[in-house]
């Protein structure tokens, strides 16, 4: 047997034995496409190398990935797992060829999920660099990446969208966020609004920065009037005087 092989089976008897505790919630089809073989080494390999204890409750499960909680040492993670088979080749590929950090690569299908991860963790490691309020990464294999827990125990953080008890301070912290991506780690999010901000302890954090592209991307500034539009739009909604051409302002100038 391979030492592959070996590592493995252990992963998977892993899983039978209830170190995923409840990875039945993930549903069995759901399940079979997320944990493919090279999906099952890379979680492994991270396992091993970080020592995770165990990996202990899915967050989240969408289309494209699947985010747990898990234990490294003492400390909550978590890891966001890119499915390999529901990725949109079509969808991303506009936030990567213009990027001109990424532009280069092998831009197959199987290895789209690769690079979309790594881009993940490259912004996650700019927005930290830059001492923005995200989640800060720890590893990267394959499709598997490693970053900060937020939340309290057992309890992720909730989006904004699903609790906002003060928009007036929300907005300023979320104005901050998106002029210091822009400003200081030259990044426009691209996907930004109150699905991807999480509140914790009456801070806010920006998440899911797979598609945020380099201000050098041709179109950057249109991905940032977008998320301008709709992140405007929502604080307006919640009571908040808040306008478009105030906030890009703000970002771009500093005004
Ligand atoms: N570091 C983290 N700590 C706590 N919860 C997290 C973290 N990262 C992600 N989550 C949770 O997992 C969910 C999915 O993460 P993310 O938005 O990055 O993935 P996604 O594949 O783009 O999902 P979606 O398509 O739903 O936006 C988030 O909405 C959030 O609830
Ligand atoms: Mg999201």
């Amino acid at each position: 047997m391979r030492d592959e092989d070996n590592n493995l089976s252990a992963l998977q008897e892993l899983i039978r034995s209830g170190e995923f505790r409840n990875s039945q919630e993930l549903g069995k089809k759901t399940e079979g496409r997320v944990f493919d073989k090279r999906t099952l080494l890379h979680i492994y390999h991270l396992m091993k190398s970080l020592e995770i204890s165990t990996i202990d409750f899915p967050i989240a499960s969408g289309k494209e990935s699947v985010v747990f909680r898990a234990r490294m040492g003492k400390t909550n993670i978590a890891i966001k797992i890119y499915k390999m088979s529901t990725l949109k080749f079509n969808r991303v590929e506009q936030y990567i060829s213009g990027d001109p950090r990424f532009e280069k690569e092998r831009r197959d299908r199987s290895r789209i999920v690769y690079l979309w991860a790594k881009k993940e963790f490259a912004n996650l490691t700019d927005l930290h660099s830059a001492g923005i309020s995200a989640p800060a990464p720890i590893a990267l294999k394959g499709n598997v990446l490693v970053m900060k827990y937020i939340g309290t125990g057992p309890s992720p953080a909730p989006l904004l969208k699903q609790y906002n008890p003060d928009p007036e301070d929300t907005y300023r912290q979320v104005r901050t966020i998106l002029r210091d991506m822009y400003a200081k780690a030259k990044l426009v999010h691209a996907d930004f609004s109150e699905y991807n901000l999480l509140y914790h302890r009456k801070k806010v954090f920006v998440i899911d920065v797979g598609q945020s592209v380099s201000l050098k991307h041709p179109g950057s500034l249109e991905f940032l009037k977008r998320d301008v539009k709709n992140i405007t739009s929502y604080f307006m909604r919640m009571g908040v005087s808040a306008s478009e051409d105030e906030l890009l302002n703000f970002v771009i100038k500093n005004e």
